[in-house]
């Protein structure tokens, strides 16, 4: 049984992935920060018996990361999925912007993943897969930022793309896969009711991605349709 772990599975595209995944008979240890206030994924849980297990993970507190690590110990996971990520405090325009509020996106966005990856690191190892996906966003690109603004988020999930970088660069001899996901623009309550795609068709086009990976793809960025994205 392949085995997936996923942060922010409350709700979302968190929640989608763990939905599907389980409904493929993957292993899920779906992760949030009150599990105790999650109904949806905790209704979700009872009705697929086993496979789903709800974990409490707050992803920028690190002694809560290192406490489900050890709780976790000689688990194998196949993909871990860092999909946990804020938009960050508002405003965000050219103009005062909340610094501690941009910190703690960065903590959230940038930082929780590598802390994960290190983590998690021999429950990686020791899969078939091997994959660690962040998402990332278009909003993060480089290459694509001509309109401007977002400057939390979209400097956080820039930075998210090179902790990748430099995972697939570290991990490659150990045979893991570290790339980067764009789920799209996704009806969710961070991509708001006028996104193009809803969190079922995100996924699924996201699972077909992570099915299809090998190791010769670490380090890349990849949409939800199979599209290579801008850095
Ligand atoms: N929706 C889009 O259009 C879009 C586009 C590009 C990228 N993304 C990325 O996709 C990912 C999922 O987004 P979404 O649209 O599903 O957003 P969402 O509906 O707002 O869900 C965000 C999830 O992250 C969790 N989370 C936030 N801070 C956390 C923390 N410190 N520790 C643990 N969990 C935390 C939330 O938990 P709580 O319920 O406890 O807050 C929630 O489960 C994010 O990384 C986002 O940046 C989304």
């Amino acid at each position: 049984m392949k085995t997936i772990l996923i942060t922010g599975a409350n709700r979302g595209i968190g929640l989608e992935l763990t939905r599907q995944y389980a409904a493929e008979d993957w292993r899920v240890f779906a992760c949030c920060r009150i599990p105790e206030k999650a109904a949806e994924l905790n209704d979700l849980a009872r009705q697929s018996g086993a496979e789903i297990s709800i974990h409490r993970l707050t992803v920028d507190e690190h002694d809560q990361i290192d406490a489900l690590a050890r709780e976790l110990d000689g688990e194998k996971i196949d993909i871990l999925f860092n999909n946990a990520g804020i938009s960050g405090p508002r405003p965000q325009s050219f103009g005062p912007i909340d610094i501690s509020g941009w910190m703690r996106t960065f903590r959230v966005n940038s930082v929780a993943p590598f802390k994960m990856a290190h983590a998690f690191l021999e429950h990686v190892e020791r899969s078939d897969r091997r994959i660690i996906a962040v998402m990332g966003t278009l909003m993060g690109s480089l290459a694509d930022n001509r309109s401007g603004g977002s400057y939390a988020y979209r400097s956080s999930k820039a930075a998210a793309h090179m902790v990748v970088r430099s995972l697939a660069a570290d991990l490659r001899e150990r045979g893991i896969i570290a790339v980067v996901l764009h789920p799209g623009w996704v009806q969710t309550d961070l991509g708001g009711p006028n996104a193009l795609i809803s969190p079922e068709e995100s996924v699924r086009g996201l699972r077909k991605v992570l099915d299809s990976i090998t190791l010769q793809d670490s380090g890349g960025f990849f949409g939800y349709d199979g599209r290579e994205m801008p850095w």
